[in-house]
């Protein structure tokens, strides 16, 4: 404590030491104050740490979960093909009907759990790049090959456009095939007339902007935002005759992520969507994270 002046009136010593009194109030307040945000860091802490525990759980059980389902359902599709080719007797036209419904439903079955395991592996940061060189015009006529037997039954026309003067790129071609996989199958499953084309142009020199539009359904403007969030579907005549997880878009931006680019979607209700993908030409390579 300061000495007080020694020509201070009584009147000044009295406000100096109310002033000094308030002072040593005020500093044991912020002592007081600061041990609580201490608390509360520490508290933080705690809870980030029970959260981090948590997310983990969550992706072991899903990556477990997915992992052991694969198996069993491996053995119907198979059995399932097994029936249809016949090759323990004829089946009659309703058992050739029932069996299809069988192997349909696993191998949509099947695609959840890939969509699954893929998620977890996301989560879980074990999901790994595998970056090579190659060719729009290969990936195309792979995807187009992919999507024949569904174009071939359908009143919809899937146009691949060339894409011209696109260099090769460096990238994860599996997962941009997965990328626009999961935007074709949308658009064919929510047009019902007219056409879904797949185009490819060079954007900012270094990028390039893959597209998938249709003349589909189309969706609402308020909506577009959630898309590309887990398990996010839209509630409409079509929807409810369609199977489907909500996991595809949302699968499609942490690829798109993954590949150092992202996604977005222009749509106009009846009109149609336009759903696209913008990545680096070449992806940089990061170290591998061991942890
Ligand atoms: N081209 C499109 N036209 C109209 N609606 C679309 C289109 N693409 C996506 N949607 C809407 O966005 C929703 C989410 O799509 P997403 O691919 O994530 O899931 P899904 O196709 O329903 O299921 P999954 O892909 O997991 O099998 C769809 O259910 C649909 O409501
Ligand atoms: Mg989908």
């Amino acid at each position: 404590m300061s000495e007080l002046p020694l020509n201070a009136t009584d009147e000044q010593a009295v406000l100096i030491a109310r002033l000094q009194g308030e002072a040593d109030a005020l500093r044991a307040e912020l002592d007081e104050t600061n041990q609580g945000v201490l608390a509360l860091y520490a508290e933080l802490d705690t809870q980030a740490e029970q959260l981090r525990q948590a997310s983990d759980l969550k992706s072991r059980f899903l990556s477990y979960m997915s992992h052991e389902f694969r198996t069993p359902l491996g053995s119907i599709l198979s059995i399932a093909s097994l029936l249809t080719d016949e090759l323990d007797g004829p089946l009659s036209p309703e058992q050739h009907r029932q069996v299809a419904f069988v192997s349909n439903s696993a191998r949509e079955l099947s695609d959840m759990v890939d969509d699954l395991l893929d998620l977890a592996k996301i989560e879980a940061g074990r999901i790994s790049i595998s970056p090579a060189w190659f060719d729009m015009f290969d990936l195309f006529a792979a995807l187009r090959g992919m999507f024949r037997p569904i174009v071939d039954a359908s009143a919809v026309d899937l146009i691949f456009e060339e894409p011209m003067g696109l260099p090769r790129l460096y990238t994860d071609d599996k997962k941009l095939a997965q990328i626009l996989r999961n935007f074709i199958s949308n658009s064919l499953k929510f047009t019902t007339r007219g056409e879904v084309r797949v185009s490819a142009r060079l954007e900012d020199d270094d990028k390039v902007r893959f597209a998938v539009t249709d003349t589909g359904i189309g969706i609402a403007p308020e909506l577009h935002g959630a898309l590309f969030e887990d398990f996010s579907q839209v509630d409409s005549p079509l929807q409810k005759r369609l199977r489907g997880t909500g996991l595809g878009l949302s699968l499609c931006k942490r690829f798109a992520h993954l590949l150092g680019g992202d996604v977005g979607v222009q749509s106009t209700p009846g009109a149609g969507s336009t759903f696209y993908v913008i990545i680096p030409l070449a992806i940089a390579v990061e170290p591998a994270d061991e942890t």
